[in-house]
């Protein structure tokens, strides 16, 4: 239960996502369109049929959902469309600042070029800076399934396009794929002077969480909700107030929890932890933003103070300037 008081208090309050996979933003409806439109056929004939299938019991079961709604993205006007219907729907929910993924390994195996691919996203992005008032990062996220030297590769298509990527993540499957076989492309990709940041701890044990730190040298953590299996590593992260990007709409829908109620995302903030709320794939699972926030209020009971606690964590951990987090922040204070 969530009272309108509560609903309207979330709608305002100023929000940054750092979460956010593009292509997990594909609604029904755009996927159809871009299917007609690329005459590519899929398995569903319709909105509903897709939907159907939005039943998932692992990551796995998930992604091989997700790739197959990638395939239907092939021109530059179609990256461009979905980072658009994106960020419309960011500007209605009140978020202010995104820091986006995109798998170009998804693309570019299909043959679509890599300049395709980010030509579309940037454009939309700047767009929503010019028209929305929306600012932005953007982060090349490597399909951990494949090898390190197929990163590397796409690491070396991406140098032309260098001032236009912020930094780089880890995604897709991560049960027997650890962030050790990842050690030399991260650190070439900080030597081309990107920020690094990757999944971990989402199904993954806290180990990887430890070795993402310390091989993968990230600024940010990706899900790590099994923080909880290490006590020692969770003080550590209090202390250097590592963020978190946790995502609990997705958390349930791939069952990481069993339920929202017994999500631990409060737990982790009452700890102290730099925890922040996002929506990581929300075409699939079930809602943007405000709907992440509107659910730790009616499973789990959050206050305004919790809600303003998680909007600033994810002020301090994004990627904005200094003076731009400022501003974000007095008016998270100011809030009642
Ligand atoms: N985890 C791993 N890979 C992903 C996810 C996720 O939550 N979303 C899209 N790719
Ligand atoms: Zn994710």
């Amino acid at each position: 239960m969530i009272t309108s008081e509560m609903k309207h208090f979330i709608e305002h309050l100023p929000k940054v996502e750092l979460h956010l996979h593009l292509e997990g933003s594909l609604e029904p409806e755009l996927m159809l369109q871009l299917a007609e439109r690329n005459r590519i056929t899929i398995a569903y004939d319709g909105i509903e049929a897709i939907k159907a299938a939005y039943n998932f019991d692992s990551l796995q079961s998930f992604l091989d959902l997700y790739y197959q709604g990638s395939n239907t993205l092939q021109t530059e006007q179609d990256f461009f469309d979905l980072t658009w219907a994106y960020l419309l729907r960011s500007q209605a929910e009140n978020v202010r600042h995104v820091e986006v993924f995109f798998d170009p390994q998804s693309h570019t195996d299909r043959g679509i070029p890599f300049g395709v691919v980010i030509a579309g996203i940037r454009a939309a992005l700047l767009q929503g800076e010019q028209q929305l008032g929306i600012s932005f990062r953007l982060i090349m996220c490597f399909l951990r399934h494949l090898s390190e030297q197929a990163a590397l590769e796409t690491l070396a298509l991406a140098e032309e396009h260098l001032g236009w990527i912020d930094g780089v993540g880890l995604d897709s499957s991560e049960l027997g794929n650890p962030p050790d076989k990842f050690v030399n492309v991260f650190a070439r990709a900080r030597e081309l002077g990107l920020l690094t940041v990757a999944h971990a701890g989402e199904e993954g044990p806290a180990e990887y969480i430890a070795d993402s730190i310390n091989l993968l040298k990230v600024s940010r953590i990706d899900h790590g909700v099994r923080i909880t299996d290490d006590a020692k590593l969770l003080d550590e992260l209090v202390e250097s107030r590592m963020p978190l990007t946790v995502c609990p709409l997705s958390n349930v829908k791939l069952c990481v929890f069993d339920s929202m109620s017994s999500h631990n995302i409060l737990q982790l903030l009452e700890k102290g932890l730099c925890v922040t709320v996002n929506s990581d794939d929300p075409a699939y699972f079930g809602g943007y933003m405000n709907a992440n926030y509107e659910a730790l209020v009616s499973h789990l009971h959050a206050s305004k103070a919790q809600l303003k606690q998680l909007a600033l964590n994810s002020i301090e951990a994004s990627w904005m300037l200094q003076a731009e987090k400022q501003l974000l922040i007095d008016e998270v204070r100011s809030l009642s």
